[in-house]
């Protein structure tokens, strides 16, 4: 890129354009929806929670009336959810974009699993992306979207070996938040080696946050009101973190900049701070075998196996 002039304060205008965001009642995805919102695309906003879903589209709404933004109910660990809210989400028109945000930071001290049998944090951060993007391509490739994938520096600082995804062995809270989101970047990249073999007109991207901290984010009601501790506390690291605003910059600049392409990473200029730049895939996630093999674990796992061949001859509307 020769010349970065993208400004995060003025995005290009995103009116007719629909984006569906997991995880928007608070932090990046909250974030990241106003900032979509606020370029005047039409945002579907997704939470697990129907009260807290509420309570995110009035304060979205109160930083920018005019916003089109709907509420769906999606619960990224829960498998039924995800083909429901997919379900309703395809929409008469396509969808041009799809930011795979929702998480779980800090995980259970001990290890847990969902309905459907599959450790929760793995199932939440990792497997219930794979699957909404699944369900969701014919409608991306109906839009010639994108959609983005939330990794993190925890996978440059902490490299792990993806052996066990699913944790049944050795659990501990760290080790199941560093390998979900080595999951998630893998199968981000991964996503995109298939897509094009297959061109299906959709790119696949991973972008991280760095690290953005509630204490160092703006009070909004409903959304973030962090006790004088915690800002105290965040405040401390400063030099180090961010604002969640912030961290959502990178995540809705590879969401809509033209000029992001599929199979980038892309992260603050400073690691954990800054302007949305590329930046450098972690070694852990560069792995194309453990990817296939992590990619085969999905498809069995959530019986959900992508259309590529319909997606290639999926028309635009
Ligand atoms: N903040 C950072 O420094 C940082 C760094 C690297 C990566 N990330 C990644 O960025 C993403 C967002 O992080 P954040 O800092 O914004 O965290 P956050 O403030 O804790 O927000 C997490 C969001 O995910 C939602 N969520 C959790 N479990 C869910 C589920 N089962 N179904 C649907 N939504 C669910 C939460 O909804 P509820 O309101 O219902 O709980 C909330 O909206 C995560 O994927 C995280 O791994 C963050």
């Amino acid at each position: 890129m020769a010349r970065d002039d993208w400004d995060p304060d003025r995005l290009p205008d995103l009116s007719g354009r629909r984006y569906l965001v997991t995880g928007s009642t608070r932090g990046l995805g909250f974030f990241a929806s106003l900032q979509l919102a606020g370029a005047g695309a039409h945002v579907i906003m997704t939470g697990r929670n129907p009260h807290r879903l509420t309570t995110a589209r009035a304060a979205l709404r109160r930083q920018v009336p005019d916003a089109e933004v709907e509420t769906l109910l999606l619960d990224t660990s829960n498998l039924g959810s995800v083909r429901a809210a997919a379900a309703t989400a395809r929409g008469r028109t396509g969808l041009h974009g799809l930011l795979l945000n929702a998480g779980i930071v800090h995980p259970p001290r001990q290890r847990e699993v969902t309905r459907d049998g599959h450790e929760v944090v793995f199932a939440t951060n990792a497997l219930g992306h794979y699957a909404l993007a699944g369900e969701l391509l014919l409608a991306l490739a109906a839009g010639r979207g994108r959609m983005v994938w939330v990794g993190s520096m925890s996978t440059v600082i902490s490299p792990m070996e993806l052996i066990d995804p699913e944790l049944e062995n050795d659990y501990t809270p760290w080790r199941a938040y560093v390998q979900s989101k080595i999951a998630t970047t893998a199968l981000g990249l991964e996503a995109d080696r298939r897509l094009r073999a297959a061109h299906v007109p959709i790119a696949s991207i991973v972008a991280h946050p760095g690290y953005a901290t509630g204490g160092r984010t703006r009070g909004i009601a409903g959304i973030n009101t962090p006790s004088r501790g915690k800002r105290f506390l965040d405040n401390l690291q400063a030099p180090i973190s961010q604002s969640k605003e912030r961290g959502a910059w990178t995540l809705v600049r590879a969401l809509v900049d033209p000029l992001a392409e599929g199979g980038q990473f892309w992260g603050p200029s400073r690691g954990a701070t800054g302007r949305p730049v590329p930046a450098t895939v972690p070694r852990v996630a560069r792995d194309a075998e453990l990817a296939a093999r992590l990619w085969n674990y999905c498809e069995h796992a959530t019986g959900t196996v992508w259309p590529y061949l319909k997606a290639s001859k999926t028309k635009r509307r």
